[in-house]
């Protein structure tokens, strides 16, 4: 809800503008570009000697500050000058900003460390703050601007039309699943569609059960929250191929009749960070108006116990008319990505299909709140992200989807079932059951960010147990826009 949003770069000399602080970027073994000399003047030589007698060290999250009657100059620590990339300078921006809010300064000014997309985003990414329910905070601050001296005004405006994007991911994860309901992420989309010029579709429970997505309708059965199936499409390149993206949108996973343990079950209000993913990328895709077309899919809904719900033993039949055993109802997730994945395998003709979702707790145990777990059916494609991933500095590790995983979805009385084998590569069987859902021939990758999409710990740019917007950034490099 609370973030930076009046972000741009300007030529002009600093003396030319009105801030209350402007940071410098120090590498190790710092020494002062020309700004920093400049500044470094006007302050009557005080950066110098603080280098001199080794008090800046120029280290990474390092910061300084230096003050005249009429100036403030914060320094910003970069690490090694050879190791210096796009990372860096968006950690920089975040640890700048941070530093702001916490000294109350509203208005920031950096000086380009010319990578002013990273940076950019650094500065509203680390000024992210949830502070929607809570009332009477005595340190509620927040940055009002920020400028980057001699930086380009594309990059940074593009920087933070992503960042901002990012966000919007971030807070549709950190609402609590009675505000984050399914109606409620229709809305966003509803909003995504107005800025961008998309056409949005959404059905209800009677419309797509009826419509034959059974497995969505099965995993839904146990709520009176209604669901939905939401159904965004992005006209904006002509007769070419659409780029397909999926998100998981359960907006709170107790696990149903198998249900989920107490201890930390509030956490599974981010069961619909995959459908965040979607949605915030398709801001960014309003917000930039690529010439492509795309075509968004978000199944939604909760999973709850209850005398309506579904059971273990149940058999459901998909979109694709493959049939499902349900050995365990905390496998929903792969249950409602399966109808949408059938629904735009079946309608579109996609380049590329891409989904995202919070599926297995063993992604976690594996790869921590680090990194996100990728499997797919095609090389090239993972490739790609991999690639995309140099870029942004989001962490992916890909894991195999060998043949012999896939047998191990496969029931003795249905097509397939909803689990692997117990205790046995779980996320790699997530993404076997998956697979039975994407059209032939369709590159696809999935992304299971059960542990990147909230974080655990307080760093550069993310909240501690909060919703971090992992993936949107990387997507949006991907996907060429
Ligand atoms: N939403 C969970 C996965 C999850 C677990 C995300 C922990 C984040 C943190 C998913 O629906 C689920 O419950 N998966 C089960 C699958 C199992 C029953 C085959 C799991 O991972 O335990
Ligand atoms: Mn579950
Ligand atoms: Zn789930």
């Amino acid at each position: 809800m609370a973030h930076l949003t009046s972000l741009t770069a300007d030529k002009k000399s600093w003396k030319e503008l009105d801030f209350d602080v402007i940071a410098i970027g120090l590498f190790e073994e710092p020494e002062l570009a020309a700004h920093g000399q400049e500044l470094d003047k006007a302050l009557g030589g005080q950066i110098g000697t603080a280098i001199e007698k080794g008090d800046i060290k120029g280290k990474a999250k390092e910061t300084n500050l230096f003050y005249s009657t009429d100036l403030r100059v914060m320094t910003v620590g970069l690490g090694k000058k050879e190791k210096f990339d796009g990372e860096v300078a968006r950690r920089a921006g975040a640890v700048a900003v941070k530093f702001a809010l916490q000294k109350k300064y509203a208005r920031l000014v950096f000086v380009s460390l010319g990578a002013d997309q990273d940076l950019a985003e650094g500065l509203v990414l680390g000024s992210y703050q949830f502070l929607n329910y809570k009332q009477e905070d005595e340190d509620r601050f927040f940055v009002e601007s920020a400028i980057i001296v001699d930086g380009d005004r594309d990059d940074a405006d593009k920087g933070l039309k992503i960042a901002d994007a990012v966000c919007l991911a971030r807070d549709l994860g950190n609402h609590p699943g009675n505000v984050a309901t399914p109606t409620f992420l229709a809305e966003t989309a509803q909003a995504i569609a107005d800025e961008g010029g998309m056409k949005l579709t959404v059905w209800d429970r009677q419309e797509f059960t009826e419509m034959g997505m059974g497995a969505l309708a099965g995993v839904a059965l146990g709520t009176d929250e209604p669901p939905k199936f939401i159904l965004l499409e992005y006209n904006g390149g002509g007769d070419e191929k659409p780029v397909a993206l999926v998100g998981k949108g359960l907006t709170f996973d107790s696990g149903g009749i198998s249900i989920k343990p107490g201890a930390g079950m509030d956490e599974m209000k981010f069961d619909m960070c995959g459908s965040a993913v979607v949605l915030g990328t398709m801001k960014a895709v309003a917000a930039l108006k690529p010439k492509m077309n795309v075509i968004a899919a978000v199944p939604s809904t909760e999973n709850m116990s209850g005398a309506k719900a579904y059971k273990p033993g149940d058999i459901l039949t998909a979109y694709n008319g493959k049939t499902i055993e349900v050995l365990n109802t905390d496998a929903e997730g792969r249950l409602i990505l399966a109808d949408a994945l059938s629904y735009v395998s079946k309608h579109y003709d996609p380049q590329y299909i891409l989904d995202f979702a919070t599926l297995t707790g063993a992604v976690l145990i594996a790869l921590g709140h680090i990194a996100t777990g990728i499997l797919g059916t095609d090389d090239e494609l993972i490739e790609k992200v991999k690639a995309a991933a140099e870029t942004t500095g989001e962490k992916f590790w890909q894991l195999p989807l060998w043949d012999e995983y896939c047998e191990h979805v496969k029931s003795k009385i249905a097509d397939v079932k909803n689990t692997g084998k117990s205790r046995q590569a779980g996320t790699i069987a997530g993404a076997a059951f998956l697979k039975e859902f994407v059209g032939e021939d369709i590159p696809w990758v999935h992304f299971d960010i059960a542990g990147s999409a909230w974080s655990d710990e307080e760093l550069p740019y993310d909240t501690k147990n909060a919703a971090t917007g992992a993936v949107v950034r990387t997507v949006v490099e991907l996907m060429g826009i």
